[in-house]
């Protein structure tokens, strides 16, 4: 049974109690869902890429929702309780960043910047401080809040290290987490190019969902390229 559609996935329930199904879409969207588009395969390519990243997180000690990939398209996932937040992670001023604070492009931050948002399409998920997050409800406490930052910034060096490796950048990242039925702090949603900025380390090309926004060539080719140097295959 369909539980949820948003822009990237639609998330079903499954037999099992506890557990929902997660199917990646082909949709392109951006800017709010004012910019739309499809690729086709472009699902597929970000669950498998999501399960990469997932168990390497999981190997290091991350509690996320991932438990299995079903077909290439469809992942098995823990049934979580949600927080309301996007905890974005950066290291390199680009994007909103910049438009925000007239950073230059490119400019490595001194250190790994955590911000959140709200998840809410109708606000266009504006950015919140800690004062935000607690008036609006979207966690209970302070220290749920500071955990999120820890697991952003320790989620941050496990990436950026496995990505360098690999040849790339890991620029800035979007994460979303909830809570297990037992109350365990999980990361859920999906790790894919859609949510992470991820440039070639020695031509600086773009390898994400930059290249729909900004019109920069073919997507499908982008991502298989993360895909194959996740895989160690080169390319
Ligand atoms: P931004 O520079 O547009 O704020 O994006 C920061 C990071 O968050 C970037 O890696 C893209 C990701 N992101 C999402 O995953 N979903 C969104 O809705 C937005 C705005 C950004
Ligand atoms: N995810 C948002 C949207 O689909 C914004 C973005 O990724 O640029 O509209």
């Amino acid at each position: 049974m369909l539980i949820y559609e948003g822009k990237g996935k639609k998330l079903y329930l499954t037999q099992e109690q506890g557990y929902i199904q997660a199917e990646f879409k082909d949709d392109l969207t951006a800017f709010n869902a004012q910019k739309r588009g499809e690729q086709k395969g472009k699902g597929e390519l970000n669950c498998l890429i999501s399960q990469a990243l997932f168990e390497l997180l999981e190997s290091k000690g991350i509690a996320t929702h991932y438990v299995k990939l079903i077909e290439n398209h469809i992942m098995l996932c823990k049934k979580i309780e949600m927080i309301p937040l996007e905890v974005v992670v950066r290291n390199i001023a680009t994007g909103s960043l910049t438009k925000r604070l007239g950073l230059e492009e490119g400019r490595s931050l001194p250190f790994a910047l955590v911000e959140f948002y709200y998840k809410d399409d109708a606000l266009g998920d504006p950015l919140l401080n800690d004062e935000h997050c607690l008036i609006l409800g979207a966690v209970r406490d302070r220290e749920v809040l500071q955990e999120l930052r820890e697991m952003g910034k320790r989620i941050n060096e496990i990436l950026s290290e496995f990505f360098i490796s690999r040849d790339l950048v890991l620029v800035d990242f979007k994460l979303e987490f909830g809570f297990s039925e037992e109350g365990e702090l999980l990361l859920a949603d999906e790790l894919s190019p859609d949510n992470l900025r991820l440039w070639d380390k020695h031509t600086g090309k773009k390898l994400d969902k930059d290249v729909f926004r900004q019109d920069l060539g073919d997507v499908k080719n982008a991502y298989e390229e993360v895909l194959h140097r996740i895989k160690g295959e080169g390319k």
